[in-house]
């Protein structure tokens, strides 16, 4: 199949779910309005939503109801990186191709933007209009599978390890913690909403999760790589920044070539995880793929 076409159809129809979500910029008050559709809509891939969808589909079931859900990981996603950038985090001054959020808007509304969004998501998660086909029971798992997975047990979690690494001698495990939490987590519930959404059995939900967390993780071994071996009209993002920040990465561990080699080894056992599904599944296992070999 054409994963870059496959991409491209499901972003625009998760574009389409986010434009719907989001007031107007104009809504009052206007200027957090505006952060937030100044990083939502600056064209990120909308990896998370699309996992989320592909592994419904895996699934086959029909993903109507699923976009708000899907839409909802990319609003926290988003506030992830407004927030990762800022100068008391990463420090960066370019994200999705444009100045940073708080390049443009200054440091407190970068952060209250990222309160928006983040809020935003669970608003839209407990809005019985945008989730009426799902049963109460399922809406309350899957919302409680994003709030982990975003939270101090997965993704800030993962970051809080990552600034306190920075710069520090750490072991493997310690890296390997950072990554699966920092960026695993997220990814992991993202294909576990698509799941749980779909109704998978409970073989077929171990299947997923154990595929999300291997994507998961070569996702970011892969944002390690390129943030040595990217340009930045590329990856729409500062280069060395890792680097420069003292970051604990897959390549600072074992350099670039080991851990190209450990990014497709962890996607090969991505596509192996999801042994006996069928045809249906073929998007997960070609986004497998495409998360090691991406250039963005
Ligand atoms: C970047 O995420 C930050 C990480 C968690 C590695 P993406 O590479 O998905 O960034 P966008 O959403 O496409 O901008
Ligand atoms: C970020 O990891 C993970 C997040 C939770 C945003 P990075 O700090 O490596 O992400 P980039 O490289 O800035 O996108
Ligand atoms: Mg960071
Ligand atoms: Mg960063
Ligand atoms: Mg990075």
């Amino acid at each position: 199949m054409d994963i870059k076409a496959y991409l491209n159809k499901k972003k625009t129809v998760v574009d389409r779910a986010l434009e719907s979500l989001v007031p107007a910029a104009d809504t009052v008050p206007s200027t957090v309005f505006e952060a937030m559709r100044y990083s939502l809509f600056a064209g990120g891939k909308r990896v998370r939503p699309i996992l989320a969808i592909a592994s419904a589909e895996a699934l086959g079931a029909n993903t109507a109801g699923l976009l708000p859900l899907a839409a909802s990981l990319e609003l926290i996603h988003t506030y992830s990186l407004i927030h990762d950038d800022l100068p008391a985090m990463d420090n960066d001054d370019f994200r999705r191709g444009r100045p940073t959020c708080h390049k443009v808007y200054g440091e407190a509304m970068a952060i209250l933007a990222g309160d928006g969004l983040l809020n935003l998501a669970f608003e839209v998660l407990s809005d019985p209009k945008r989730t009426k086909t799902l049963p109460p029971a399922r809406l309350v798992a899957i919302t409680r599978e994003i709030a982990r997975a975003s939270g101090c047990f997965g993704m800030v979690g993962g970051q809080v390890v990552d600034m306190e690494s920075e710069g520090k001698e750490i072991d493997f495990p310690t890296l390997e913690y950072i990554h699966t939490h920092k960026t695993g987590a997220l990814i992991r519930a993202s294909v576990r909403v698509g799941a749980l959404y779909g109704r998978a059995s409970e073989k077929r939900l171990k299947q997923l999760t154990r595929y999300g967390e291997f994507v998961g993780l070569a996702f970011q071994i892969a944002d390690d790589i390129l943030d040595i071996t990217g340009t930045q009209e590329e990856i729409g993002k500062d280069v060395g920044s890792d680097l420069r920040k003292g970051k604990k990465t897959f390549p600072a561990f074992y350099g670039l070539e080991e851990s190209r080699r450990r990014a497709h080894e962890v996607s090969d056992k991505a596509v192996a995880a999801l042994e006996g599904f069928d045809r249906k599944a073929d998007p997960l296992r070609d986004l497998a793929r495409y998360i090691v070999t991406r250039v963005n």
